[in-house]
């Protein structure tokens, strides 16, 4: 019992320096880590130091460090844990030229087996290459829909296979055909089941002889003997079966998986030609004839070679044919009819690989057909990705002709024949996997060839393997004593595992109470054994003495965390480098504030954040470039303007001071003359802006005599004169002005009339003695005309005016 106060003792250096940490300079040690493993995980810089005697009286204490750090606190090397990431090469063979003549070793991606360690958060960058070889070998596999439609295409390939073999032949020297055929499941509905002899013949109905129908049958094996491939041919006769759409992918992945039985070669382009004219059964469509069994992705060819399990399972679905296809690196080639076509594209694009062509009615042009997409697979290599673990993210930029980079693609198109592509892959580990290691490979799709990678996961510390259990160091074997620190058992915590939550005492709970009224551990944690014991958090992590720390309680800045350009630590940003201030939202940069004369804002204002706030009054702009009613902006200029006129007539270039007098300047600070370039060793190339923005170079150094010398070196720059088409603008805007000043004093002049000719009509009026009581614009509609010799003059002028007016009616 007597070590008992020792064990305190180091519990409250323990605790002194936690808490010390907890604003500490570095991501390693502000997060409050405790085991090897985590440190590993915070940041790929940080290193753990399992030394025994570590931190006792050294200056730092966290075992959690930048390397270097705990080098320099007495860390040993031997003690340090801190794995690095890399990628070794492990078999780089050169890229092959040519197919033939190579004995069938034929290279088409490089390097082939890499080796990498990761650690948590960390990245490593590789580059793969890649070349279509010439003369690579070709196996032709053509699949044939024998339904009776077909019976015109059957004819006909019978004349096309000798020059199918003559057209291949000129891209590749090493060619095999086979063949195989397929109508549907023999099955009601999708069989002609009466009367019985159709069965035998499918044909009897419509007096026509053809074989009995069948799912698939491979006929003839992958031979070099063409011959062979038009024999097999000839033999073959059509069949019948009742519903439009036939059993092909029964028989697509019959062909893609019976690999011994078709034939396939490892290092060969796998070329499988699906003739068809008609529309497909898909996965579930076995269900009308009932056959429920999902396909099993197998190969089911009897000793007849016939797929005996067409009437057990159902038709394969699309995912399974995709993954047999890319395991196998087949490249699946639709030649369809036109009126088929737009549903094989549809087909095509959710199965990799495949391609598309239009099959006249007869087959006549499935050579051509597959020339053309031969052509083009082999003008396309993009990359696959094999069994990559989920923690790790892969992200590609492509270099395909012309060396440019195509950022985030992994494949080239519209290549040639021995072009060698380029792809930089990047390899991110975010978590820990369970396993230690693990393999996986990047191919380009419908190539043998493949890059394996064995990633070596970084995530757990060598010290590990030393680790005592029930050591005495943890409280005579309550811990496992690993990486220099104790890994309590339950229900023990303390450095030492000295505490067991079963001895509580409410005395202890004064350790985790931060300040007087506080709730205990901030409301974030447990109190065990007078530490806090921090809550998990679903933000992210808590941690402190006081659980008073977390990652995730930091200013933010327009919502993101820290402005996105720092760690939250504790509360306080850290921010990334380039960037300062309480929410990191502030840049270093300064060359945003450098104006074009290679001032910092001009001299007229500070760069904060990487902008110019102006300080001078009327000054403004980017970098305050613009101050038409800047002091210096006019000393300057007329300065410069006497500068340039003397200059133009002295000889001998003046002193500085002779130029100080002529311009009479006190002095020439660095404000006024902007230093830009330099001419020689002494020289300073110097350049300012006069009023009309004109920038003026001049040299200044002092020659031997240490007197001082100032020319100008060569014309002002001046910014361009004004605008042609302001000038046009103007003078149509000035013609506009000059018309509507005319038009204002016509309608001027106009009004001045017609007031005249109201004034005399009023004089007039005024004379006139008219009955007032008749108002002379009214008439009642129904009045008739009295005599006109009787009225008033104004009556006269008023009737006259009616009448003129009026239609000429007795009651107007
Ligand atoms: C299919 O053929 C294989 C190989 O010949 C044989 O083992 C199997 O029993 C046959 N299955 C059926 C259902 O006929
Ligand atoms: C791809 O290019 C972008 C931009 O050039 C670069 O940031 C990225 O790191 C590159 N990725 C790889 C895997 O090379
Ligand atoms: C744990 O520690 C206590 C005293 O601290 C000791 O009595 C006990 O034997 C230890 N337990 C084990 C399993 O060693
Ligand atoms: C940075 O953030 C502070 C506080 O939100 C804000 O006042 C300031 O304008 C920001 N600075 C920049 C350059 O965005
Ligand atoms: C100074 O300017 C002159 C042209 O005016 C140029 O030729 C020379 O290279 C410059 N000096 C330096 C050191 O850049």
């Amino acid at each position: 019992m007597g070590s008992l106060p020792l064990y305190r003792l180091l519990t409250l250096l323990f605790l002194l320096s936690a808490a010390s940490d907890v604003h500490g300079s570095n991501i390693c040690t502000s997060q409050g880590v405790t085991a090897c493993q985590q440190c590993l995980a915070v940041h790929p810089s940080c290193a753990w130091c399992s030394q025994e005697e570590f931190g006792k009286g050294g200056s730092s204490t966290s075992r959690c460090d930048l390397k270097e750090n705990l080098l320099k606190g007495g860390c040993s090397q031997a003690a340090l844990e801190f794995p690095t990431s890399s990628v070794t090469t492990q078999r780089d063979d050169p890229l092959s030229n040519k197919a033939s003549g190579t004995g069938g070793d034929v290279t088409q991606i490089k390097p082939q087996k890499l080796h990498m360690v990761l650690r948590p958060g960390d990245a490593q960058r590789f580059t793969v290459s890649v070349r279509q070889v010439a003369d690579y070998p070709v196996d032709l596999y053509y699949l044939m829909d024998l339904s009776f439609s077909m019976k015109d295409d059957l004819a006909r390939l019978v004349t096309l296979g000798n020059d199918l073999a003559k057209a291949m032949g000129r891209t590749t020297s090493n060619l095999r055909m086979g063949f195989g055929a397929f109508v549907d499941k023999t099955a009601s509905p999708f069989m002609v089941t009466y009367p019985p002899e159709s069965v035998v013949n499918p044909c009897d109905t419509i007096s026509e002889v053809c074989q009995a129908q069948f799912g698939f049958k491979h006929v003839l094996s992958l031979t070099e003997t063409v011959a062979r491939f038009t024999e097999e041919v000839e033999k073959q006769q059509v069949s019948r079966n009742r519903d439009a759409p036939e059993g092909g992918f029964d028989a697509v992945l019959q062909a893609v998986v019976c690999k011994e039985r078709i034939g396939w070669r490892p290092d060969a382009s796998h070329l499988l030609v699906f003739t068809t004219d008609a529309k497909t059964h898909i996965a579930l469509d076995g269900r009308i004839a009932g056959i429920v069994q999902p396909n099993d992705g197998l190969c089911h060819l009897d000793s007849d070679n016939v797929y005996n399990k067409t009437t057990v399972l159902d038709y394969p679905s699309l995912g399974l044919i995709n993954e047999k296809i890319s395991d196998n690196n087949i490249n699946l080639i639709f030649a369809v009819t036109k009126y088929v076509e737009p549903l094989y594209k549809e087909y095509s694009n959710l199965i990799a690989g495949t391609t598309v062509g239009t099959l006249s009615d007869d087959s006549g042009n499935v050579i051509q057909l597959i020339e053309q997409a031969y052509a083009k697979i082999r003008s396309e290599v993009e990359l696959e990705q094999v069994d990559v673990p989920e923690e790790l993210d892969l992200s590609f930029n492509a270099t395909c002709l012309n060396g440019e980079v195509i950022k985030g693609l992994k494949s080239c198109s519209g290549l040639k024949i021995g072009d060698t592509v380029s792809f930089s892959v990047e390899a991110q580990l975010r978590g820990c996997p369970k396993e230690k290691s693990r393999t996986f490979s990047i191919k380009p799709r419908g190539f043998k060839d493949s890059l394996d990678i064995t990633v070596e996961f970084a995530c757990g510390c060598n010290c590990e393997a030393s680790a005592v259990v029930d050591s005495p160091l943890c409280s005579d074997g309550n811990g496992t004593r690993e990486c220099g620190v104790c890994q309590c058992h339950q229900g023990r915590l303390g450095p030492h595992c000295e505490c067991s939550v079963e001895d509580y005492s409410p005395s202890d709970d004064a350790n985790c109470i931060p300040k007087p009224g506080s709730p205990i551990c901030n409301g974030r944690g447990d109190c065990l054994c007078g530490q806090c014991s921090c809550h998990a958090s679903e933000f992210g992590q808590v941690w402190g003495k006081y659980c008073e720390c977390d990652d995730f309680n930091c200013l933010r800045f327009k919502g993101a965390l820290c402005s996105g350009h720092g760690k939250c630590s504790c509360g306080i940003c850290q921010c990334d480098a380039g960037w300062k201030g309480e929410n990191c939202n502030c840049s270093t940069r300064i060359d945003t504030c450098t104006s074009s004369i290679g001032l910092l804002c001009t001299g007229r204002g500070n760069c904060e954040c990487g902008v110019c706030q102006c300080t001078q009054p009327g000054a403004y702009g980017e970098t305050c470039e613009k101050c038409p009613t800047c002091p210096d902006s006019s000393a300057i200029g007329s300065a410069g303007m006497r500068l340039k006129s003397w200059m133009s007539w002295v000889r001998t270039p003046p002193t500085l001071q002779q130029l100080l007098n002529r311009l009479k300047l006190d002095s020439l600070s660095s404000h006024d003359f902007l230093p830009s370039v330099f001419h020689d060793t002494n020289a300073v190339n110097c350049s300012y802006k006069d009023v009309d923005d004109c920038v003026v170079h001049f040299q200044y150094y002092e020659d031997d005599s240490g007197k001082s010398i100032l020319f100008v070196v060569k014309e002002p720059e001046c910014p361009e004169g004004p605008d042609i088409l302001v000038v046009l603008l103007a003078v149509a805007g000035a013609i506009l002005l000059l018309g509507l000043a005319g038009l204002l004093i016509w309608k001027l002049l106009v009004t001045i009339h017609d007031r005249r000719e109201f004034a005399k009509f009023e004089e007039e009026r005024a004379k006139a003695k008219w009955d007032t009581a008749n108002n002379p614009l009214y008439k009642q509609a129904t009045s008739t005309f009295k005599n006109v010799a009787t009225n008033s003059g104004w009556n006269v002028a008023a009737q006259k005016w009616i009448l003129s007016h009026c239609p000429v009616t007795e009651t107007c």
